[in-house]
């Protein structure tokens, strides 16, 4: 104890704080140390004090080049950034709540405080913000950096005290996401997943529900290689290679083929048990298409993740279903696989510890609800749907934004998809026992959402496809319309499908509100 305190001290009277991550990289001492400086513990000023995400770690190092004249070959950039990603990175359960900017979802963000909202989150998202960890004074430091950065700024937030509100947001920052916290303290010294085999549950809207077996080899270089045999529930198969790293144990960044043809990037981050990833894949040049996608480790419990299709109408013959599974005892006979009773199981196609697929056909007579899928010892409880009727339609998004682009700036799509619903046992639409039936192929249009008299948007503002794109149309002036004005509108994309044995089609839609390009391109989200 007395040892302790004397350490206390000591520390106290050199006017050193614990803080701090040293900086062990000869690269990043040599190429950033002309002006960080290093001190006696290894810690160099302003790197040692923050953390965040790999994709931030980037934007940092190419500010140090663009603005203060730092100079680095793209591959000691790649390394630094590497390195800065798995010491001072964030881990499981801090990057969890900030994933959805990393992996570019399309979604409404929940920001703590009107005063967040109008002074830090005009320019970028507060995502952005929470995805740091700082000390105090590194949180302080930001109002110099960004009045320095953006002077204009104080003038476009002139509706509020920006130098008073950016005090107030930064003190509780700094309160809420300190450098240290206890998740990092906890999950810090994980090591990324090796070599080894994933179950992959994902649904791509306007391509359906998959699953498959994706395996990573370890590269020399530190990286890894994925390949993954996928089928989706329509009976399409399609193998996916792609290459990655991670960054730090619980962030993974790669790109992938997918049907040896289309490029795309992969966001995903692991759990603090390292057992699922969870994330987003999307074509390189529009996140807002793609598939969220889960990956489960091959590993511990056998269990039931998924049956493709979920859902199969009472009468139904001959219908081909997928389960997917970690380490499921493959069934030696049709008589080994349950679905409960009214349905029977014909024929097993395909068995592994994987995948099951299996020929089924459903009584008329079958109880309608969720049930049990059981093979050999396991069990995945209501993971398979019989139902008597679709009843109703349901179109997600239900609102979207896409915006005009194709000459000089890009189109923004928005990707619609139609999923048949059951009213449940209850018989009626909207309440929670109602069953989501999957998706189905509607026949898609769309409709005038009246704003202003005359505007005829439906001619103007884009298309949608029978997959439930909607593809805008051509940013600038139009001279066919009235006053030459854009293309920019809105309209209802509308979906109608009829069940089989129905009699009329069921409908539904969704709003699209189609905008102008994004002019000024941040490198930031
Ligand atoms: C020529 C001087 C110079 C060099 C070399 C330099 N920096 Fe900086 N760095 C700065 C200045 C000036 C600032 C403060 C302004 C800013 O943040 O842009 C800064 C700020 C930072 C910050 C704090 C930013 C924040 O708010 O999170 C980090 C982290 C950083 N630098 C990392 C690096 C890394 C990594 C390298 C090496 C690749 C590097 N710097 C090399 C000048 C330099
Ligand atoms: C005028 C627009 C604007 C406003 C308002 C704004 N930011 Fe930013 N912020 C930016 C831009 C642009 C960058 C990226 C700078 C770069 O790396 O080039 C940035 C970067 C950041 C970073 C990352 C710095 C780094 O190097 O990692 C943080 C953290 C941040 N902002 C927090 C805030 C907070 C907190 C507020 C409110 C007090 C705020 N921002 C308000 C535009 C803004």
């Amino acid at each position: 104890m007395r040892w302790l305190l004397s350490l206390g001290c000591l520390m106290l009277a050199a006017g050193v704080s614990a803080e701090g991550l040293p900086v062990k990289s000869q690269l990043v001492r040599d190429s950033c140390g002309a002006c960080h400086q290093v001190d006696a513990q290894g810690r160099m000023s302003r790197i040692s004090y923050v953390r965040k995400p790999p994709e931030e770690w980037e934007l940092t190092v190419k500010r140090m080049v663009r603005i203060h004249g730092v100079s680095l070959t793209p591959d000691a950039a790649r390394q630094i950034v590497q390195y800065l990603s798995d010491n001072h990175g964030l881990t499981a359960s801090e990057l969890a709540p900030i994933a959805y900017v990393l992996e570019r979802e399309e979604t409404s963000e929940e920001i703590p405080s009107e005063h967040m909202k109008a002074a830090c989150a005009g320019c970028h998202s507060y995502g952005k913000i929470a995805g740091q960890r700082r000390t105090r004074e590194e949180w302080l430091k930001l109002k110099d950096f960004l009045m320095g950065m953006y002077p204009a700024m104080i003038y476009q937030h002139r509706q509020v005290d920006w130098p008073k509100l950016a005090d107030e947001n930064l003190a509780w920052l700094a309160d809420h996401f300190p450098l240290e916290t206890p998740e990092w303290k906890k999950e810090k010294d994980a090591t990324a997943p090796g070599e080894g085999q994933w179950v992959v549950v994902g649904s791509q809207p306007g391509k359906g529900d998959y699953t498959g077996l994706l395996s990573f080899r370890t590269l020399p270089d530190g990286g890894r290689q994925s390949e993954t045999a996928l089928a989706f529930a329509s009976g399409q198969k399609e193998t996916v290679r792609g290459k990655g790293r991670w960054f730090g144990a619980y962030a993974w960044r790669g790109n992938a083929l997918r049907g040896e043809k289309d490029k795309t990037r992969e966001v995903f981050h692991l759990s603090a048990d390292q057992n699922t990833l969870r994330g987003r894949w999307f074509p390189l040049e529009h996140p807002e298409l793609g598939a969220r996608e889960v990956r489960y480790r091959v590993e511990g419990a056998p269990r039931v993740l998924a049956v493709l299709p979920g859902a199969v109408r009472r009468g139904s013959s001959h219908v081909t279903i997928r389960i997917a599974g970690i380490l499921m005892t493959p069934p030696a006979q049709h008589a080994d696989l349950h679905l409960g009773d009214g349905v029977s199981v014909e024929k097993i196609v395909e068995a592994a510890p994987d995948h099951i697929e299996a020929v089924i056909s459903v009584d008329p007579a079958a109880k309608p609800g969720a049930r049990d899928v059981k093979t050999g010892a396991i069990s995945g409880a209501g993971q398979f749907i019989v139902y008597e009727n679709a009843d109703y339609l349901r179109v997600t998004p239900d609102h979207a934004m896409a915006r005009l682009g194709g000459i000089h700036y890009q189109k923004e799509f928005a990707q619609f998809e139609a999923h048949a619903w059951s009213n449940g046992a209850d018989g009626l639409p909207g309440t929670a026992d109602d069953l989501d039936l999957g998706a189905v192929q509607a026949s898609w249009s769309m409709a005038e959402a009246y704003a202003s008299f005359g505007e005829k948007d439906v001619s103007f503002v884009g298309s949608v496809n029978q997959n439930g794109l909607f593809t805008p149309a051509e940013e600038g002036p139009n001279p066919a319309r009235l006053r030459s004005t854009n293309n920019a509108g809105d309209v209802w994309v509308e979906a109608s499908y009829t069940p089989p044995g129905a009699q009329q089609p069921l409908k539904a839609r969704a709003y699209v509100l189609v905008t102008v390009p994004l002019y000024v391109q941040f490198p930031i989200h």
